[in-house]
């Protein structure tokens, strides 16, 4: 347990904190919390360290890691070239949850990079990650730290739950505060590009630097997309999860009727809906992610809330959906994928 209220310079004091960045350097596995999921962290710069990662995670080794640092200093440790976008993201979005795609210089693990020539980066502000990443004072490739495949996780518990007995440290200190995941942008063409939508909005992009586009892998199913992770069956709880769409109302009068027929053919149901709306599903297995009207609070609880279904052993799922705008946009992102496609329109 790390307290949570400690800044980054008393954290760094922790005898918990020093040993952790310890084994880091020693190429060990740690568990730490960001501000958007729990990260599991390994030396980027050693092929064994950063080779644990995916054994612990069962992740397919042509998805690529994130590179952490702590400092904005180290990217030039690691990249071939910063461009000028790229700066303008790193003074407006930097620590946060954000992470650009850049250049790589070759100094890391070849299975960080997944053999490409660029690397993904990103300050995260959560002063535990801080802490540790300036203490560590090396390069940490860290994914989301769940088992492949399974909703990231947002507590500590989550992280147990899948890694308990493949990691050496979990450093716990309570819930994330973003929900989601950092947004990915590739800087390193014309015009930047986001290949995964998350903490930072669109609109928030937009307003900082003008031009972006989106990746048409994100917009189209029958495209590639250009972030490896993106193609893969993702934040899927173990029932089959099925998004219903449509104006307010409609929707989750559909939402029950469908819950009402697959009760009918003996199934065990689960809703997925807001604390506006949790009202209307009485007798059925209910789990709220949040307020409709503060996607914020949906982001937060949003990877707990489909945890929530595979304990009670659910068998389908209705999920209500959101409007895209903001921090929704990535919320639909994920439960889009949690969906494997599923959409039911009312
Ligand atoms: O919020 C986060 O970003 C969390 C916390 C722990 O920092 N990390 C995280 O990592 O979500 P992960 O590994 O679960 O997701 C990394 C995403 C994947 O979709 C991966 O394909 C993409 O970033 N990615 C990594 N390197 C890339 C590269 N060189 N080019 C394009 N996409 C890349
Ligand atoms: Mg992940």
């Amino acid at each position: 347990k790390i307290p949570s209220h400690k800044n980054v310079e008393e954290l760094k004091e922790l005898e918990e904190m020093r040993s952790a960045a310890r084994l880091l350097r020693e190429g060990g596995l740690v568990a730490f919390p960001t501000e958007t999921v729990y990260g599991l962290g390994a030396d980027a710069t050693k092929e064994e360290a950063s080779s644990a990662i995916f054994a612990a995670k069962g992740r397919p080794k042509d998805n690529p890691l994130i590179v952490h640092i702590g400092q904005k200093k180290q990217l030039t440790q690691i990249t071939r070239e910063i461009p000028p976008v790229a700066h303008q993201l790193l003074h407006r979005f930097c620590p946060g949850p954000l992470t650009l795609v850049l250049k790589h210089n070759g100094s890391l693990a070849q299975t960080v990079t997944a053999g490409l020539d660029t690397v993904a980066v990103r300050i995260p502000s959560h002063p535990v990650a801080l802490a540790l990443l300036q203490l560590a004072d090396i390069p940490i490739a860290a994914p989301s730290a769940n088992r492949s495949g399974r909703p990231s996780p947002t507590t500590a518990d989550h992280v147990w739950s899948d890694l308990a007995g493949k990691i050496d440290i979990l450093l716990d200190s309570g819930p994330t505060s973003v929900g989601v995941e950092s947004t990915v942008v590739d800087v390193t063409g014309k015009v930047p590009v986001l290949l995964r939508p998350g903490g930072i909005t669109i609109e928030e992009l937009k307003k900082a630097i003008g031009k972006i586009e989106m990746d048409p892998g994100l917009l189209n199913q029958k495209r590639k997309p250009r972030s490896p992770g993106m193609k893969y069956k993702h934040y899927a709880p173990q029932g089959e999860l099925w998004l219903v769409q449509g104006e307010e109302k409609s929707m989750i009068r559909k939402m029950r009727q469908l819950a009402e027929q697959a009760l009918a053919r003996g199934k065990k149901v689960g809703i997925l809906t807001t604390e506006e709306h949790q009202d209307q599903f009485r007798g059925l297995f209910v789990v709220s992610c949040g307020r409709r009207k503060e996607p914020a609070s949906v982001a937060i609880r949003l990877y707990d809330a489909l945890r929530r279904f595979d304990e009670e052993k659910v068998e389908i799922i209705y999920a209500e959906s959101f409007p895209q705008y903001g921090l929704f946009h990535s919320i639909m992102n994920r439960l889009w994928k949690a969906a494997g496609g599923r959409v039911i329109k009312s």
